[in-house]
């Protein structure tokens, strides 16, 4: 099965975590969209969604499928997103796609969380993929300063073919750090969420997924945290 297949394969499978006549949270990225593919198709059991960036709100809408905005919904039953790495308990890297914020705080306030992943993004130790981390741009060098404190290599993420930084949907700016060897995820992400200047970062460890849905050459097998 190719990439897309397994993507593709995780994001049906999510439909049955789909809580009728609920708000659903819904990530962003290439799997999140193949989920937003398959929710569309149960659209009239849910009463919305709430959109952890612009991109998936523009998806959900051309779907006819609704999105409220976070303050105006009391509560989220699950959030379904990607993720870019996560261990066997359940940690995770996020932000490949600039979302983390959002996702972080769409993640937050769900009951739970199921992580939709093809078989590659599981992990023994994280930090193959570059940290995420978003900044507010006049503190982009002094948290870098700090991240290489920490061990690792930060590079100010671009917008693709430029020289000019990439802006999230927030107005920040997003710093990838690469080198770091995440031995303890929960610690680390305390750690970097005290640096001020940073908004967020992609470390989702104090609040991991609860189950992950993995695609596999086998089919898709469920981890539960
Ligand atoms: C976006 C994310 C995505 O969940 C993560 O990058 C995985 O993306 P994909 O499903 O395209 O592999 O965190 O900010």
């Amino acid at each position: 099965m190719t990439q897309d297949e397994l993507k593709q394969a995780v994001a049906r499978a999510a439909i049955a975590y789909v809580v009728d006549g609920e708000i659903i949270g819904v990530g962003t990225g290439s799997t999140a969209n193949f989920f937003i593919d398959e929710l569309a198709t149960i659209k009239d059991r849910i009463k919305g969604t709430v959109a952890s960036s612009e991109a998936t709100a523009a998806r959900l809408r051309g779907h006819g499928i609704a999105v409220y905005d976070l303050n105006d919904v009391t509560g989220i039953a699950v959030y379904i997103d990607g993720a870019d790495e996560i261990t066997a308990s359940g940690a995770m890297i996020k932000g490949g796609g600039a979302a983390l914020t959002r996702e972080k705080i769409v993640a937050s306030v769900s009951r739970q969380f199921v992580c939709i992943a093809d078989g590659s993004k599981l992990v023994q130790t994280m930090g193959a993929f570059a940290l995420p981390v978003e900044v507010l741009p006049m503190a982009r060098t002094a948290v870098m300063r700090r991240l290489a404190a920490l061990g690792g290599q930060p590079r100010l993420r671009l917008k693709p073919g430029t020289e000019q930084a990439f802006i999230t949907d927030n107005g920040g700016e997003i710093i990838d750090v690469a080198g770091l060897s995440i031995t303890d995820p929960v610690a680390l992400e305390q750690e970097i969420n005290q640096i001020v200047g940073v908004i967020a970062v992609g470390l989702f460890a104090q609040r991991g997924a609860d189950v992950c849905l993995l695609g596999t050459s086998e089919g898709v097998k469920t981890l539960t945290f």
